[in-house]
């Protein structure tokens, strides 16, 4: 685990800056908290003394080792193809079409890091990231202990990649550590998505940049029933907009993908 990622975390208990002093035997230096060691590979900052998020149906769903462990290769392939049509998993320049706009978006090549993937499931992105800026920090995040041993397992090769547990809505970060945000394919399934909004406004510093991926409408029968069925909340590119400028976000911009789109908003 990259030893840069010290400085940026804060202590999911009592908030002190800076908690740690080594990530072999973490200890917070105030309130003494010790963070889970049971999934090696990532730094659990899930405190179980506080007060967990309510878990969405989604969310559930995404705790299962076997959901976790094809996710990758059938349900996520499965899903941007019912949503987003043929052209997001479509290669440009080696790489998804969908992995390309994000990777774009994010002006990985004109901007420091450090990157946090929010929400990265088995770490699709992170390896993206982690390879496409090496030498920076990728800081990879989820709450799924089932997603997080697999993003484990595919990431061991990337030394400037960290993965954290925790919730997108309480992030165990510093104000203003990120030149980046990644948030692919995760809105639907926060309990209360405004409150992740303003935590990523707050860690990332300002100029930095803010990409997510999520669902407006299915183009399909199929994809509008599947949606349903699973009670996936859609949200389109209007409301998004308004939302995020309402919270102080500037800039966005869009790109649609079918039934999905990819936006992009700055925090001045
Ligand atoms: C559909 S997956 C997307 C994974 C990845 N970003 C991708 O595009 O392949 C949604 C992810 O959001 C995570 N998630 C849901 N609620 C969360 C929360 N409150 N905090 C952090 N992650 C959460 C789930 O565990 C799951 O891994």
């Amino acid at each position: 685990m990259d030893p840069a990622v010290l400085p940026i975390l804060t202590c999911p208990r009592c908030h002190t800056p800076h908690p740690f002093a080594d990530l072999r035997l973490p200890r917070c230096k105030s309130c003494g908290l010790e963070p889970n060691r049971d999934t090696p590979g990532v730094l659990d900052l899930i405190d179980l003394e506080g007060e967990p998020s309510a878990p969405t149906a989604e969310q559930r769903f995404m705790e299962s080792d076997l959901v976790a462990r094809v996710y990758e290769r059938l349900w996520r392939p499965a899903f941007v193809r019912m949503f987003a049509g043929k052209g997001a998993g479509a290669a440009v320049g080696g790489i998804s079409g969908e992995l390309y706009i994000h990777k774009h978006s994010l002006s990985l090549d004109d901007r420091p890091g450090p990157w946090l993937d929010l929400s990265c499931g088995p770490g699709v992105f992170v390896r993206a990231l982690a390879a496409a800026a090496p030498g920076q920090l990728v800081v990879g995040l989820d709450l799924s202990r089932a997603m997080l041993e697999v993003a484990a397992q595919r990431t061991g090769g990337y030394t400037n990649a960290v993965l954290v547990r925790a919730d997108a809505h309480a992030l165990p970060f510093a104000d203003g550590s990120f030149g980046g945000v990644n948030n692919a394919g995760a809105l639907h399934a926060y309990d209360d998505p405004e409150l992740v909004f303003r935590e990523i406004r707050r860690v990332l510093r300002s100029g930095g940049i803010y990409v997510g991926s999520t669902f407006a409408e299915a183009p399909s029968l199929l994809g509008r029933l599947a949606a349903r069925a699973a009670g996936i909340r859609r949200f389109e590119p209007g409301e998004l907009r308004a939302w995020l400028q309402r919270i102080g976000f500037s800039d966005f911009e869009e790109v649609k993908l079918g039934g999905a789109f990819v936006f992009r908003v700055r925090r001045p």
